[in-house]
This record gives C-alpha cells, sequence and structure tokens, in this order.
C-alpha cells in the first residue's frame, strides 16, 4: 500500500534561497529531517485507524494524549515543515502590503516594530521550536511554539513560520540565530503567502 502522507514538493529549487538557507542546508533540512518525519508517522499510523485521517486531523486528534506522543510529534513537523518551506521564497523580504500591513501597523504599530519583535520572539526561543506569526480572534499576533508544537492545535491560523531548530541555520550560521533571523525576516520571508493565508481567515 502507498504511504498515506508524503514529502510535499519544494514551492522552488533546493538552491534558490541561497545564501541565506544553502542547497546543503535544504539537503539536510528537507531531503533528510523533513523525510524522515513524514516516514515516521507512515510507519507509527500504519494499520490504525489514525491511518485514515488527512494530515491536519491526525495532528489534532494527536494533540493532547501522552500514548500519541510519538504521532503527534512527526506529524506536527510534518505539517509545519511545508508552512515553513513555503513561508520562504526567493528574493523574498520586504514588506507586506493591503490588508495585511494594515493589520501589522494596527497590531505592532509598524512594521518595524514588528520585525524588531519577531527577530526577538524567534531569536531568544529557548531550545528548539518555532515563531509564527498568526490570526486569532480578529487581530494579529506573534506566538513561539516548542519542538513540534503547533498553533493549529490551539485555535490559531497560522500566517508565517521560522523554523528556529539548530537544523535550519547551523551549516549556514553556525550558532549565529540572530543573524539567521534577520536575513530570513529581510530576504526570505514570503509575504504574499502570509497574505493568502490571512485572506483565507477573513473569509
Ligand atoms: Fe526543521
Amino acid at each position: 500500500m502507498a504511504p498515506r502522507h508524503e514529502l510535499p514538493p519544494l514551492p522552488y529549487g533546493a538552491a534558490d534561497l541561497d545564501p541565506y538557507v544553502s542547497s546543503r542546508t535544504v539537503d539536510f533540512h528537507y531531503g533528510k529531517h523533513h523525510r524522515t518525519y513524514v516516514d515516521n508517522t507512515n510507519k507509527l499510523i500504519a494499520d490504525s485507524p489514525l491511518a485514515e485521517l488527512e494530515l491536519e486531523e491526525l495532528i489534532r486528534q494527536s494533540a493532547g494524549h501522552p500514548e500519541r506522543a510519538g504521532i503527534f510529534n512527526n506529524a506536527a513537523q510534518v505539517w509545519n515543515h511545508t508552512f515553513y518551506w513555503n513561508s520562504m521564497r526567493p528574493k523574498g523580504g520586504g514588506t507586506p502590503s493591503g490588508d495585511l500591513k494594515a493589520r501589522v501597523e494596527q497590531a505592532f504599530g509598524s512594521f518595524e516594530a514588528f520585525s524588531k519583535e519577531f527577530a526577538t520572539q524567534a531569536t531568544t526561543l529557548f531550545g528548539s521550536g518555532w515563531c509564527w506569526l498568526v490570526a486569532e480572534g480578529g487581530t494579529i499576533k506573534i506566538v513561539r511554539t516548542s519542538n513540534a508544537d503547533t498553533p493549529i492545535v490551539r485555535g490559531q491560523l497560522p500566517l508565517l513560520t521560522v523554523d528556529v531548530w539548530e537544523h535550519a541555520y547551523y551549516l549556514d550560521f553556525q550558532n549565529r540565530r540572530a543573524d539567521y533571523v534577520a536575513q530570513w525576516l529581510s530576504s526570505l520571508a514570503n509575504w504574499e503567502f502570509a497574505a493568502g493565508n490571512l485572506a483565507r481567515a477573513s473569509r
């Protein structure tokens, strides 16, 4: 039987985010880490009723169940990483426009203030995890999750995320997470993707 979950194709070439996220990092991060989360998810749910569930439903039905921690961790990491690859684009960065620009200014005062806060939160997250821009209750906010945890099980709608696990930046920046986050914001962040997610939330 074919695996239930698959590694989605990257939305760009493996070398297209170079030099901020190098092709070597993509080879490991996408080709090994992300693929392993997919493979582990399929192994863990094989021959169980959970094998029938779509990925987001599998994550929701595993969250908060200690006996399903392994399934949650791997399935959520599949989802988080796919969202992360889409949160970047070659020649990204810049500033959001339209409704998202207005929402950022409403929530943070200015895009510069948002960027500063996002960079601080992403850089100071202790250990492994994710920094997100999410929509919740009619506003947008920055939230952080540790390890595999994901806003989709907290009633929040993710707009954009940066992976701050060391495997995301160590080959390119070694221990300099602040430099990775700064370059991520200025050169990779995909504001069109974030705007599209916000538009879906507003419908
Ligand atoms: Fe990662």
